[in-house]
C-alpha cells in the first residue's frame, strides 16, 4: 500500500478518461485502402457503427468538461473504425476541443493499429498527445506505426501526486480478432517504472486499452498475456488501472500480494447511442486525494441521458475503499 508523504493533506487531483471514441466517419474511402482486414471494420461501419457512435454526443462531454475544473483528461483508445489517414486527422481536430499535450494523454485501442501502417499516415496526428518527448519517436529506427509503438511505451507522465503510466497493448491483430499483448520489452520497462523509487510516493494509475482480466471478455478480444501483467501488478501493485475497449460499464479488483486490491475500471464508449444501461455513452471523473493509509479515490460516471441530450452524473463511487 502506498504511504504517500509530500503534499497537502487535502489536495485533489482530478482527471477524467475517455474511451472508444469511434468518431470519425468513412465516407468515400479509397478502394485500395480497403484490400485488407480493413474491409470487415468498413463493412461493419456502414452497417452498425456510423449509427451507434456519434460525435455530436462526444461534443455534449466536452460541453459538460467546462464546468467540473478537470486537472487532465485520458482517452483510453479506439478513437477511429479502421485507422485510416482521413481518421487520424477528423479525431485530431475533435481532440483540439478537450485539450493539448499538457493536460491529455492519448493511447491507441486496436481499431487504431487494424492494420500496420507508417506512422506518418497514422499516429503523428497525436504524437504531441501520446509522448512527453515529440522529437523520440523521430529517432525510433522503426518505421512502421506498429514497429515505433512496440518501443514507445510505458508513457510516463508525473502530474503533482498522481503518475500516470500507458501502456500499448495494440498490435496488427489477426482477421476477426480484436486481441491484445503487452510485449516482453514493455513489461520489462513497466516492472522497472513500477519501482522506481522516485515515483514510491505518487498515486499510480495505468492506463491500458484492454482489460487485464477475463472476467468480462470473450476470449477474441482478449488480452493474449493478461496472465502475465495481472502477475507483475499483483507483485508490483498500482492505485488504479482503466480499460476501454468492452464499451460497457464494469468494476473489479484484483488482489495483490501486499494485501491491497487494485480496483480496475472498464468503461462504456463515450460516443455510444446505447439505451443500455451498462453500455449508454460516459466519461468518467476521478478525485485522488491522500488518505491516512493508502490514496482516496472516488470515481463518478457522468452519464448521457438521450431526453435532455446531455451527460448527467450518476452518484459517487469510492473505489480505493470498497474493499
Ligand atoms: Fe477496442
Amino acid at each position: 500500500m502506498s504511504h504517500p508523504n509530500a503534499g497537502h493533506a487535502n489536495e485533489s487531483y482530478r482527471f477524467v478518461q475517455l474511451s472508444d471514441l469511434h468518431l470519425s466517419s468513412i465516407d468515400r474511402p479509397n478502394p485500395l485502402q480497403l484490400c485488407n482486414k480493413r474491409i470487415l471494420g468498413y463493412l461493419s461501419w456502414l452497417k452498425r457503427r456510423r449509427f451507434t457512435h456519434q460525435e455530436w454526443i462526444l461534443d455534449r462531454a466536452i460541453s459538460a468538461l467546462h464546468d467540473l475544473a478537470v486537472d487532465y483528461h485520458l482517452v483510453t483508445g479506439d478513437l477511429t473504425h479502421i485507422g485510416l489517414k482521413q481518421e487520424f486527422t477528423q479525431c485530431r481536430r475533435w481532440l483540439n476541443k478537450l485539450g493539448t499535450g499538457a493536460d491529455t494523454l492519448v493511447i491507441p485501442g486496436n481499431h487504431d493499429l487494424y492494420v500496420d501502417s507508417t506512422w506518418q499516415d497514422s499516429f503523428a496526428a497525436w504524437q504531441d498527445l501520446m509522448l512527453d518527448d515529440v522529437g523520440l519517436v523521430s529517432q525510433l529506427k522503426q518505421k512502421t506505426a506498429a514497429g515505433k509503438l512496440d518501443q514507445m511505451y510505458p508513457q510516463v507522465r508525473v502530474r503533482q501526486q498522481v503518475v500516470f503510466i500507458a501502456l500499448c497493448s495494440v498490435f496488427p491483430a489477426p482477421w476477426l480478432r480484436a486481441t491484445g499483448r503487452i510485449n516482453q520489452q514493455q513489461l520489462m520497462r513497466l516492472k522497472f517504472v513500477l519501482n522506481d523509487p522516485a515515483l514510491a510516493d505518487h498515486c499510480k494509475v495505468l492506463l491500458i486499452h484492454h482489460p487485464i482480466t477475463m472476467t468480462h471478455t470473450r476470449k477474441r478480444k482478449s488480452l493474449l498475456n493478461h496472465a502475465d501483467v495481472c502477475a507483475l501488478l499483483k507483485h508490483s501493485p498500482v492505485d488504479l488501472v482503466v480499460h476501454g475497449h468492452g464499451h460497457t460499464r464494469t468494476l473489479e479488483y484484483l488482489a495483490c500480494e501486499d494485501g491491497r486490491n487494485t480496483p480496475i475500471v472498464g468503461m462504456a464508449s463515450s460516443s455510444s447511442t446505447s439505451a443500455h444501461e451498462l453500455q449508454r455513452a460516459e466519461f468518467k471523473l476521478f478525485d485522488v486525494r491522500r488518505g491516512h493509509h493508502n490514496w482516496h479515490i472516488s470515481m463518478q460516471s457522468y452519464q448521457f441521458d438521450s431526453t435532455a441530450e446531455q451527460f448527467k452524473p450518476a452518484e459517487v463511487c469510492v473505489v480505493s475503499e470498497l474493499v
